[in-house]
């Protein structure tokens, strides 16, 4: 990404309440920071009880895969795996009306599987549209069910559940979806129900042990149904079938590459803001990061940021958000120290889930009176994710048994004003990383572990203060160290130190100390909802501990947290 000229550089330091400008060192390093601490994070904590919000509309129409979600815990994997095949998917309630169709060119349709029998009564039915679209259907598990019992087959309670590893036996003719595969094929089943009866118009094209009826097609080559899941790792050739319907069935182009959906970013931003003021909280993590760097392209010296610095940051972590945005990026930026104050209403406070609202409350009203300095402002960037869009989405369909409300899509404190800009909201993760590539920023800097939005405080038992932020921060900032210098920090999920509000006896030359026991939290994950404890070498866990009681004096004993999530957490508070 190309550098405003200095000139047009912005910086305002401010205490909180006191704004002084403040120029900020050019020529400086390409440097990573922290994830996670976005604003939606604080919007949710602090406002959920009194948030508006609305939706920005989609306004270019690309090839779409929609996924019609049915309740299945595997719809959001289809998704990612289209994604992965380089086209673009949305996953709709089962029961969504049929405008998608007017905002994108659907290319193909595919019902997911789900917890529910076709037969029972009020099980969910796909819509009408779906079969009238006139655009290519896959039914999955569930799915493919749907299909026989809407078009006039009949599906029956199986004598046994087929559940895990099967293998599927191809008929002799010729089929798109299977194209490239062997005769036999292993499956990942998960289903007690099966298809008596074919609808008309259909044949089947292959059979499993317990499943006579294990594939289906009809006659014109454009609706098919499998009765195990391609999207699962379990099915090791799945990602074949999948791109054989895309490609093959649906004749997608695989335009979803992160070149194209940043350079379709920029074009909706630029749309959707026209000639108006955008402001975006930066937190310095991988997602406000994206955003205000798309942003930035698209309408360059109308965006403005804040960054708040909270006190609760990792040693060093406010002045690279500085350096990288305003030195490297050249983004006007508003830079806020509001240590004082996040501190000041810290104190005392031991509670963890108010040490949240606490910090929550802060900055919203930091952000609301730096907002009010800048001026006059149209929209408000917020890092929303395609995935917090799905978990609002499915939270209001009825097959949807597991996902939990999110709060983080759409809320905004009302008197404010400002409408949404959210550039992220198509994107799963792995895609605005690629994203920031594209961008030009370094894969340092997109490859962050995850921290928490309220930062080193649930990282403190207890009571926080300045000496003990610091404490942390030292010992932080080994742990990291030598986990980088082994070779481990990509391969964790999370990787940090908690201060513990219990002290020990110890000895350090002649002298008995009386010091603080910091724990080492290090574990691996795939989507925080489950963790394990990593195994880390005792070489590199050894250096960690002698180095921490050797380099910060306040601390005189490390232990090792080895709990999985659950049932543990994986922060301490
Ligand atoms: P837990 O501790 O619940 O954490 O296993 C799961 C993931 O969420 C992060 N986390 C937070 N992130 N605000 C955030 O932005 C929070 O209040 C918060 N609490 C936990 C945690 O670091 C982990 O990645």
């Amino acid at each position: 990404m190309s550098n405003v000229p200095s000139d047009r550089k912005r910086i305002v330091k401010t205490t909180g309440d006191q704004m002084t400008k403040q120029p900020i060192n050019s020529g400086s390093r390409r440097v990573s920071t922290s994830d996670d601490i976005e604003v939606g994070t604080y919007l949710e904590i602090a406002q959920a009880d009194r948030t508006t919000g609305s939706t920005p509309p989609v306004d270019d129409r690309m090839q779409t895969i929609v996924i019609m979600d049915f309740g299945s815990q595997y719809s959001r994997l289809i998704a990612r795996r289209i994604r992965e095949l380089n086209t673009y998917c949305e996953i709709l309630p089962h029961d969504a009306g049929s405008e998608i169709l007017d905002t994108q060119d659907v290319i193909g349709i595919i019902l997911s599987g789900g917890p529910n029998s076709v037969y029972e009564s009020g099980a969910p039915m796909a819509p009408s549209w779906v079969y009238e679209a006139g655009v290519p259907l896959l039914g999955i598990c569930y799915g493919m069910q749907l299909i026989a019992h809407q078009l006039g087959g009949t599906v029956e309670p199986g004598t046994q559940r087929e559940y895990g590893h099967a293998v599927i036996h191809k008929d002799g003719q010729d089929n798109v979806l299977f194209e490239g595969l062997d005769t036999e094929v292993p499956v990942w089943m998960s289903h007690g129900d099966r298809i008596e009866e074919l609808p008309p118009g259909f044949r089947a094209m292959a059979y499993s042990e317990n499943s006579p009826i294990a594939v289906m097609g009809d006659d014109r080559g454009t609706c098919f149904g499998i009765q195990f899941h391609p999207e699962v790792a379990h099915t090791p050739q799945g990602v074949e079938i999948l791109r054989n319907f895309i490609s093959g069935v649906c004749k997608g182009l695989g335009d979803w590459t992160p070149e194209n959906f940043v350079s379709d970013a920029i074009e909706r931003i630029k749309e959707r803001v026209g000639e108006g003021k955008v402001i975006c909280a930066l937190s310095g993590g991988v997602d406000s990061t994206v955003v205000a760097a798309l942003i930035h392209k698209a309408i360059g010296d109308r965006l403005t940021c804040i960054f708040v610095d909270n006190g609760l940051m990792r040693k060093g972590e406010a002045d690279r958000v500085q350096n990288v945005f305003a030195s490297q990026l050249g983004v006007n930026l508003v830079f806020v120290d509001g240590t004082e104050r996040f501190l000041n209403a810290l104190k005392g406070v031991t509670d963890p889930e108010i040490k949240r609202k606490t910090i929550g409350q802060e900055f919203i009203e930091i952000f609301e009176e730096v907002a009010v300095d800048i001026g006059e402002v149209d929209y408000l960037a917020q890092g929303t994710l395609y995935p917090d869009v799905i978990e609002s989405v499915s939270a209001d369909s009825n097959a949807s048994h597991k996902i939990k409300t999110h709060h983080n899509v759409g809320g905004l404190p009302e008197h404010m004003n400002l409408k949404l800009v959210e550039p992220l909201r198509y994107l799963f993760k792995d895609e605005v990383r690629q994203a920031g590539i594209e961008l030009g920023l370094s894969s340092q800097s997109v490859n962050r572990q995850p921290f928490p939005g309220p930062g080193l405080a649930i990282r403190i038992m207890g009571d926080v203060n300045y000496e003990k932020l610091e404490i942390l921060r030292n010992v932080d900032w080994i742990v990291i160290d030598e986990i980088k210098a082994d070779g481990l920090y990509d391969k964790l999920w999370q990787s940090f130190a908690v201060l513990t509000n219990t002290q020990t006896v110890g000895v350090m030359g002649d002298q008995r100390t009386y010091q603080y026991v910091v724990a080492i939290r290090a574990v691996t994950s795939a989507d925080a909802m489950t963790a394990d404890w990593a195994r880390l070498p005792y070489e590199t866990l050894g250096r960690i501990s002698s180095r921490i009681v050797n380099e910060v004096e306040e601390v005189n004993r490390v232990v090792l947290d080895i709990t999985s999530k659950p049932p543990g957490t994986i922060e301490w508070e």
